[in-house]
């Protein structure tokens, strides 16, 4: 590019020079990726999406009637304290299983911004701070949280048995519902009121409640297996970079697109972290986005990995369908100090239907997202792992373009993306 560049140097330096200078745009050549781009680029396509593994955790994740088990409880709006809280409330399908929320509105206004669930079932770990090591576990903490759905694990299971369609879907998956279910409000994680009457319950009733209880939440993540991003632009455009004719191959992409790309994977550095035919590496880092209004910057995943451990319904747990041994995740999960104020890196995946962006919602759009990258802001904890870019104004524009190719109809079956008849 610099030929072009250095001209405009040489022929003055007046402000207009200058700002065009600035807005210079070096257009793709004709054969602008070298073999390793080729390669990271290929990585990033949907065709290498590795099957789905499985998850050892769970011994229904892949069972057809556990999913439409899971499905149904993810759009019921009765398993809340006052009758109109739903996963999908927050989770919308359209929104790419987000809210268009700053921060999450169930019962009341969470302090955490929703992410969105596509390709979920690949992440080892579930929440901004990776404090779920399953997805049937994560499942069980909106139910039970008080600004969420609100409603205790006891009401759950009494629900399932009283419910002839979901009793007959519970049995036909899990086996006999438990008898005698006492009809109170009880949880180890609720109110006064409901710790007092949980301890006032058998160890038997306990483990009976939490056993129906669980398998709530192994439904549910069996229905979550099938939320997955579609093919869009960008995939079309990987696959076809071997083809010969630069023609066809950068038919799928604009030149803008295709410089945004560049920018991505090179002097952006994104792919550092945003790589994967997900877009994400699934681990955790500080990035120095600003804290919540009103909140003391959040030492994430430092604290994430502890409470994770200390889960009784984690991988190791007596309701994890897992061998010990193969909880490899948990038991060799980091926890070092370069993971205070670590938030786990999200999808990219439909990115331009999830905003607000961050764990708190803090950016409003793409172009706000890259320019704080372009500025790497000091981080309020620790340090931001992300270093200043030095973007043009129309570089910025060109990574934005880039991110917007990202977006496609999920592949999920039609019949998964609403309520179920
Ligand atoms: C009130 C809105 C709300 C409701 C209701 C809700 N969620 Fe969420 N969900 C969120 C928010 C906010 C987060 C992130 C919270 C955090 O990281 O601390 C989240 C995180 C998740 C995650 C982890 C995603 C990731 O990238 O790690 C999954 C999976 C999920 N929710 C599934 C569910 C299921 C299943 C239900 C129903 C049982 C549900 N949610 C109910 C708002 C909601
Ligand atoms: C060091 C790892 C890292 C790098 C480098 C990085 N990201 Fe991120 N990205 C993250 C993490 C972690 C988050 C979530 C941060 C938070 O919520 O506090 C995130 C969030 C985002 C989001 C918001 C997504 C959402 O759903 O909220 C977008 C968009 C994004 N990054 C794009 C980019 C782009 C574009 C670049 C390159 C200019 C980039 N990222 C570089 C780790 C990284």
């Amino acid at each position: 590019m610099n030929k072009k560049l250095s001209l405009a140097l040489i022929l003055g330096s007046s402000a207009s020079v200058a700002f065009l200078v600035w807005n210079y745009v070096p257009l793709p050549s004709d054969d602008p990726w070298d073999d390793a781009d080729i390669q990271l680029i290929r990585s990033l396509s949907l065709s290498a999406l590795p099957e789905l593994s499985e998850d050892l955790s769970n011994s229904v994740a892949d069972l057809e009637s556990a999913a439409e088990f899971g499905h149904a409880l993810f759009f019921d709006r009765r398993l809340s304290g006052n009758g109109t809280v739903a996963c999908a409330n927050c989770h919308k399908p359209e929104l790419s299983y987000t809210d268009g929320l700053e921060l999450a509105a169930g019962t009341a206004i969470g302090p955490r911004h929703t992410p969105s669930l596509l390709g979920i079932a690949h992440s080892p770990w579930f929440y901004w701070d990776g404090r779920k090591d399953s997805q049937w576990s994560q499942a069980l903490a909106p139910l039970e949280a008080s600004h969420e759905h609100n409603i205790d694990r006891t009401t759950v299971v009494q629900l399932i048995i009283q419910d002839e369609d979901y009793r007959n879907r519970y049995e036909s998956v899990f086996g006999p519902v438990p008898d005698l279910i006492p009809n109170v409000s009880a949880s180890p994680l609720g109110n006064k009121l409901q710790i007092d009457q949980w301890n006032k319950l058998t160890t038997t009733a306990q483990v009976q409640i939490n056993t129906a209880f669980t398998n709530t939440g192994k439904a549910l993540a069996a229905y979550q297996r099938k939320i997955i991003p579609g093919r869009s632009r960008f995939d079309d455009f990987a696959d076809r970079l071997t083809l010969n004719s630069s023609e066809e191959k950068n038919a799928a992409l604009s030149s803008t697109e295709i410089a945004g790309l560049a920018l991505f994977i090179d002097k952006g550095q994104c792919a550092s972290c945003h790589n994967g035919p997900l877009f994400t590496n699934h681990e955790f880092h500080n990035t120095g986005v600003m804290a919540i209004r009103g909140e003391l910057p959040p030492m994430a995943r430092y604290d994430g990995v502890r409470i994770a451990r200390d889960d009784p319904f984690n991988c190791l747990g007596d309701y994890s369908d897992a061998e010990s041994t193969e909880c490899t995740e948990l038991r060799f999960a980091r926890d070092a100090n370069d993971l205070v104020g670590a938030q786990k890196t999200p999808t990219l995946r439909n990115v331009s239907k999830t905003a607000p962006y961050m764990h708190g919602g803090q950016i409003k759009t793409l172009l706000e997202v890259v320019r704080h990258y372009n500025d790497a802001p000091t981080s309020m904890l620790s340090h931001n792992e992300a270093k200043p870019l030095g973007l043009r104004p129309s570089e910025i524009k060109q990574l934005e373009a880039f991110l917007l190719t990202l977006t496609a109809p999920l592949a999920t079956a039609e019949k998964w993306l609403s309520p179920p008849k």
